[in-house]
């Protein structure tokens, strides 16, 4: 593989996959292969303001490691039964959402790690970029834009890194987000230009904005409509909103089985979105015929 044209992050984290996460090499290969030096500089950015060192990046594909590994073993289980176990959204809060050391060790570095990692979730954040920052960016006018469920606030972060005018508000439910948030945003300087709120949008409406984010929170709810009928209302008239789910994808805290991308769009119809762009991308080759497979499912809605 070339990586002389590689930043010094990226390469660093290359030769640790390389030395002690061995299972994980194929993802920066494929990754390199599809998307050349532009996945290497876009992933440099976030790899250089969050690990300072080479122990921050190990700790970080420690937590990547142990979270994707978990997942594997609920999705090969998930491939028999073809269900998520039952669960209540209190009880994957319990576990997941406000269990700090899982939060801070496992859960956001790992997620964090997996936009750039996983293919299908690089593809969803290049989605991102062309349906929704860049239409956003050309507008002008009101660049006022929420995020909720921000987790890792790569998405935010995103926002704010390339429309210096824009101003956001994050919300999200775990104190651990918002920390972690608010942490990565000041690391990447563009802290000043967004406000964190713990909060959940049903209890507490939030103010419609003109551009709104939310991704992969529906999956994690018991009654996702009840929620995205509160979005809706986040959403100022003539809007836009960028909104994902997981698909067929086992993870700890995923409650609500959506089997494919008609699922969440009839939901998002229910609680009044209409649909501009839809894009699905799977994240591997199923092994057999009829397997389900995790996807990524994202929707520019009005
Ligand atoms: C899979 S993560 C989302 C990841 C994040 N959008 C990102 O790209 O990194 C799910 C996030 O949704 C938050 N969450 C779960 N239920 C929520 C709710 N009812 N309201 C707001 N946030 C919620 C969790 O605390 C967690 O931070």
């Amino acid at each position: 593989m070339i990586t002389s044209n590689v930043g010094p992050k990226v390469q660093r984290l290359i030769a640790l996959i390389g030395e002690k996460y061995k299972l994980s090499k194929n993802l920066t290969v494929r990754a390199l292969t599809e998307f050349g030096v532009t996945w290497a500089e876009d992933f440099e950015l976030i790899l250089d303001s969050l690990f300072l060192n080479d122990e921050d990046l190990d700790s970080a594909m420690k937590g990547y490691s142990a979270f994707s590994l978990d997942s594997m073993r609920r999705q090969k289980a998930f491939e028999n039964v073809r269900e998520y176990p039952k669960k209540t959204f209190a009880e994957a809060a319990g576990e997941v959402y406000f269990n700090e050391a899982h939060m801070m060790r496992e859960y956001l570095p790992g997620l964090l790690l997996s936009h750039f990692l996983w293919l299908h979730h690089y593809r969803q954040l290049r989605f991102f970029d062309t349906a929704f920052l860049v239409p956003m960016g050309q507008a002008g006018g009101d660049t006022r834009f929420a995020e909720v469920g921000v987790g890792t606030a790569v998405y935010s972060r995103r926002i704010l890194d390339r429309i210096p005018e824009a101003r956001g508000t994050g919300f999200d439910i775990s104190p651990f987000s918002c920390a972690f948030a608010i942490q990565h945003l000041r690391a990447a300087a563009v802290a000043d230009r967004f406000t964190m709120n713990q909060q959940d949008i049903i209890v507490s409406p939030i103010e419609p904005v003109p551009w709104l984010v939310c991704v992969e929170v529906l999956e994690h709810l018991e009654q996702p409509v009840h929620f995205l009928k509160a979005l809706r209302q986040g959403l100022a008239p003539g809007g836009k909103a960028f909104i994902t789910a997981a698909l067929n994808a086992a993870h700890a805290d995923h409650i609500y089985l959506y089997r494919n991308a008609e699922e969440v769009l009839a939901h998002l119809e229910i609680a009044g979105f209409r649909l501009e762009q839809l894009f699905v991308a799977a994240a591997y080759t199923p092994p057999a015929k009829g397997v389900p497979v995790p996807l990524a499912a994202a929707f520019i809605v009005y």
